[in-house]
């Protein structure tokens, strides 16, 4: 049973059964990354890919992060505190973004295959800059995708997933069409508030374009809200 949604407020810590697929877009400081950290507060089991050391280091300075290198030991570290749980900030190798995120993802549905629909034993994968590792025709160019996989089939092994990008258009379809939610914060480049119109619909257009900083289109299951 999933809780009642409330304005603007995510699904990711209060679902049971499916897991959520979040999209978090909007400009250089809108508030992207502060409101995937609000997000994930309260959750036991969560993975921050990011590849900004500097937010890497905000993670585990102020929110208690184990900053991780390297898949084998990320995934060492999911197993052994499985029970206990783990806030990992993964910190993918440069210009490797896109392989270390599909094999990271392919991983983790390997690891959660026995998910039984329980809440008790959902994870979340956080993933900052999705841009540079879930990349605008990456899901053609590589069907096997892992990540491309976890969108699509994630629900189902209770993998949460929160994307979070500046650029909307240069991220790869499949993860928007699977989203479950959205955060839409403001954009500056024509392109991205393009993306945005199609999917907040052309009678939010201007709303989408006056949008100042930490201010939100929310979006779930065709509803629509502005946090302003
Ligand atoms: N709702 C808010 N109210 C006031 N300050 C905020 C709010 N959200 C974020 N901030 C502050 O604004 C700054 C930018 O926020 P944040 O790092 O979350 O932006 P971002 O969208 O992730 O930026 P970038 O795209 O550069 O990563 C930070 O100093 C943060 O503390
Ligand atoms: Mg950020």
């Amino acid at each position: 049973m999933a809780k009642k949604q409330n304005k603007g407020k995510s699904t990711v810590s209060a679902s049971v059964g499916q897991a959520q697929r979040v999209g978090i877009f909007g400009a250089s400081g809108c508030g992207k990354t502060t409101k995937a950290r609000s997000l994930i507060k309260p959750l036991k089991r969560v993975i921050f890919f990011e590849p900004l050391a500097d937010d890497l280091r905000r993670l585990q300075s102020d929110d208690g992060f184990k900053p991780v290198i390297g898949l084998n030991n990320l995934l060492k570290e999911v197993r052994e505190r499985f029970t206990t749980g783990f806030k990992l900030g993964y910190y993918p190798t440069a210009g490797a973004e896109d392989k270390e995120l599909s094999d990271l993802a392919g991983r983790l549905m390997a690891i959660q295959s026995g998910y039984g629909f329980s809440h008790n034993a959902q994870m979340t994968l956080v993933i900052d800059e999705l841009d540079l590792s879930f990349p605008t025709g990456i899901s053609q160019r590589d069907p096997k995708n892992g990540f491309k996989n976890l969108c699509c089939r994630g629900r189902h092994a209770g993998i949460n997933v929160i994307g979070l990008s500046q650029r909307m258009h240069l991220i790869d379809n499949v993860f928007r069409a699977n989203c479950s939610a959205m955060y839409i914060f403001r954009h500056s480049e024509p392109a991205d508030i393009d993306v945005g119109v199609k999917i907040l619909g052309r009678e939010n257009r201007e709303k989408l374009r006056a949008l100042k900083n930490f201010e939100y289109f929310y979006k779930q299951d065709e509803k629509i809200f502005l946090k302003a």
